[in-house]
């Protein structure tokens, strides 16, 4: 079964995140998609959390938490799986990083209330089946005047549903040509993509951000280059292209118009905890 602790303990056993270490490497998408958002939580946070305390809920490998640990901010890594914990501690350990690692679930967070400054999910809410419990455990764990920060890569349509096309059809010719017809039937049979997330819209997590007494909500649909299976040289034109294109690419998430909520990737939202309660 997807999405268990178990799951999640393959995945993570399986998956070496890696992330652009030195400015001389060849950037990739997934470098530069990391790097927007690195940069864009970091500026949210310092201009709108409290303090400097922050958990991360789901932290799997913890790039985010890593970053922002490098640039001041004291962090509690939560997560249900051992060894997402255990690259979290690794991500941490190799650049000379103090984090704190708790091993719990989101729906029932093992932390005392009003802890943090700051809260914050990357890729996860989108897998719960109680999606709304879990921002309620978020909330509780806040601090009064805190900010609880999410993303969320959902089921919806995007521009990614093209380019998963693209990608099948790149890789299923290339395992057609070299005889792996299984693996060409495979990848067509998964489409569309059958990652085992929930059918909530952005709405509805507005809904439970305001259920939740949080204000000053800001949800937008954002992301605008998909994930593309290019040759060489054309990976690095679009590698170019996305990196020249992050003034664009930050109004593209700020943008609230219908045809930016159709092509947009992910969903990203903040808000912040009344400061009495
Ligand atoms: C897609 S990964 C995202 C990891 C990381 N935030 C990132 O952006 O790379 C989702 C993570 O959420 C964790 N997770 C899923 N459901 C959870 C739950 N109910 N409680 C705690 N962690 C959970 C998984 O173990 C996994 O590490």
């Amino acid at each position: 079964m997807k999405n268990t602790p178990e799951w999640w303990d393959h995945f993570w056993s399986t998956h070496h995140p890696t992330m652009l270490e030195n400015e001389t490497q060849e950037e990739t998408w997934y470098d530069l998609v990391w790097k927007f958002g690195c940069e864009y939580w970091l500026e949210l946070f310092k201009s709108k959390a409290p303090g400097i305390d922050i958990l991360e809920c789901g932290c799997g490998s913890a790039r985010v938490s890593r970053y922002l640990a490098e640039r001041g901010f004291q962090c509690v890594l939560l997560d249900y799986s051992e060894h997402a914990l255990e690259a979290a501690r690794n991500q941490f350990k190799s650049h000379s990083m103090e984090g704190h690692y708790v091993r719990g679930d989101i729906h029932h967070l093992p932390l005392k209330d009003r802890r943090f400054d700051i809260v914050f999910s990357g890729g996860v809410l989108e897998f719960l089946p109680d999606a709304g419990r879990a921002i309620r455990e978020m909330v509780r764990v806040l601090r009064p005047g805190g900010i609880l920060a999410a993303n969320m890569v959902p089921r919806k349509f995007s521009i990614q549903v093209i380019a998963d096309l693209e990608r099948t059809l790149v890789h299923s010719v290339k395992n057609l040509l070299t005889g792996h017809f299984r693996e060409a039937c495979r990848r067509v049979q998964n489409l569309p993509s059958d990652y085992p997330v929930n059918n909530l819209a952005l709405k509805d997590y507005v809904e439970f951000c305001k259920r939740e007494g949080l204000r000053s909500i800001h949800a937008r649909v954002t992301s605008p280059f998909p994930l593309l299976t290019l040759p060489g040289f054309a990976r690095s034109a679009y590698a170019r292209l996305m990196k020249r294109s992050f003034p664009a690419w930050r109004r593209f998430n700020e943008s609230k118009s219908g045809w930016t909520n159709l092509w947009g990737i992910t969903y990203s939202l903040y808000g912040i905890k009344e400061a009495k309660d």
